[in-house]
């Protein structure tokens, strides 16, 4: 906000961030604030203490006028160009869907919806007011996900991906929204699952899932010893229970016969949190060990190979420092607001993530610690 000036000819894109949690605070402000694509006019949040602390620091760093509001209702679409939506999961697509038809831009975070029903829900919004929805997870913009990708293009056919993200404690504000099913939809699936659907969708292509299957279980939610210390480091212990699960094991497969396992965890036994995307073809596979998200419990680098015949190589990637693929997603957000063949993509992208995600629960048995 403070550096915004205008970019290649474009004057900066006037942003609203609603929701100012973890995520707005945390991801989102911070990396608007010094990007020159962008200018925070408003902030919307119904805490008035949230809101007043965070005004107070925004305001003293803000060039422009920065409006407050305690309702999304009340941002007009003359004054802003996009709102980044970042409230809790069972409140996406109702504020997203009224910005929308209001005819305000939107990029929600993920879960973007929590059924198929409330995609429609965005799509119909979408249509009405005339503006777009942007979504979709950072993963994908990773440098070291980036570079797996173009391996996969080298590995003939694609096969199978095996997807997995399991943290060795990172369950999110054990006892508040995150770990209630009627908040959140659902716990590590929708949550870190989503984001693993994301980032395999370049590879395995955009379509529906035609089967999903899986099992969950919450073995660690109720215990607040396992949750993610980055979130609230103050308050680690002081809360606990949920009626989610903290872990997903599902295997699904595309219309076009390729399988993914999905394997998501908040916490587990394992000593860190790590991330694998491995990729089988009819060349060879392709395997990237790293961590995703802000957890500071990670790999210290990351690393990529690639297996054919019988051996195995390494190939050079980067690692980049914590949250780079946040400030790569801003870079992507003003040229994805001109386009207007972006209309329905992320919607579309949502649908199919939802539809699978609904089928997994459904054919999951109730978390066995809930
Ligand atoms: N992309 C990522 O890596 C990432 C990481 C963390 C969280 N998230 C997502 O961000 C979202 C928010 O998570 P969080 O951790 O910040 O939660 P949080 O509980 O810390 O913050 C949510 C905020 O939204 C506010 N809010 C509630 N209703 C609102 C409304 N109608 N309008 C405006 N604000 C409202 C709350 O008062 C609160 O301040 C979640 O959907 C989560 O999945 C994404």
């Amino acid at each position: 906000m403070s550096g915004a000036s205008a970019v290649g000819g474009r004057r900066p894109v006037r942003v609203a961030v609603v929701g100012l949690g973890w995520a707005g605070r945390s991801i989102w402000l911070p990396r608007l604030r010094e990007h020159p694509a962008f200018e925070v006019v408003a902030l919307v949040d119904p805490d008035p203490r949230v809101r007043a602390e965070v005004a107070g620091r925004e305001r003293a760093a803000a060039e422009a006028a920065l409006t407050v509001l305690g309702r999304p209702e009340e941002l007009s679409r003359g004054a802003v160009d996009l709102a980044v939506v970042a409230v809790p999961n069972h409140l996406h697509s109702r504020v997203a869907a009224g910005l929308l038809a209001a005819g305000i831009p939107v990029f929600v975070e993920k879960p973007v919806c929590l059924s198929v029903a409330e995609a429609e829900a965005l799509a119909a919004a979408e249509l009405a007011g005339g503006a777009v929805l942007l979504a979709g997870s950072a993963a994908r913009l990773r440098a070291d996900t980036r570079a797996l990708y173009d391996l996969a293009g080298e590995l003939g056919t694609i096969r199978h991906v095996d997807a997995s993200w399991v943290r060795a404690r990172g369950v999110p504000d054990a006892g508040g929204w995150f770990t209630r099913r009627e908040l959140a939809g659902g716990g590590a699936l929708v949550d870190l699952g989503w984001h693993l659907l994301d980032a395999v969708a370049p590879i395995v292509g955009a379509g529906e899932f035609i089967q999903a299957v899986g099992t969950i279980s919450g073995d660690f939610v109720a215990d607040a010893a396992w949750g993610a210390s980055w979130r609230h480091p103050d308050a680690v212990g002081a809360a606990a229970g949920g009626n989610v699960e903290d872990t997903v094991r599902a295997f699904l497969v595309t219309g076009a016969g390729v399988s993914v396992t999905l394997r998501a965890s908040w916490a587990s036994h394992e000593p860190l949190d790590a991330t694998v995307l491995r990729v089988e073809g009819s060349a060879g596979s392709a395997e990237l060990r790293c961590t995703f998200g802000f957890s500071p419990n990670r790999r210290p680098v990351s690393s990529l190979s690639r297996t054919k015949d019988g051996a195995t190589t390494q190939v050079d990637v980067t690692t980049e420092p914590i949250g780079a693929e946040y400030r790569r997603q801003l870079d992507e957000l003003p040229v994805l607001l001109a386009d207007p063949a972006q209309r329905g993509i992320a919607v579309a992208q949502a649908r199919s993530t939802i539809a699978a995600i609904e089928r997994i629960y459904q054919s999951a048995a109730p978390p066995a610690a809930a």
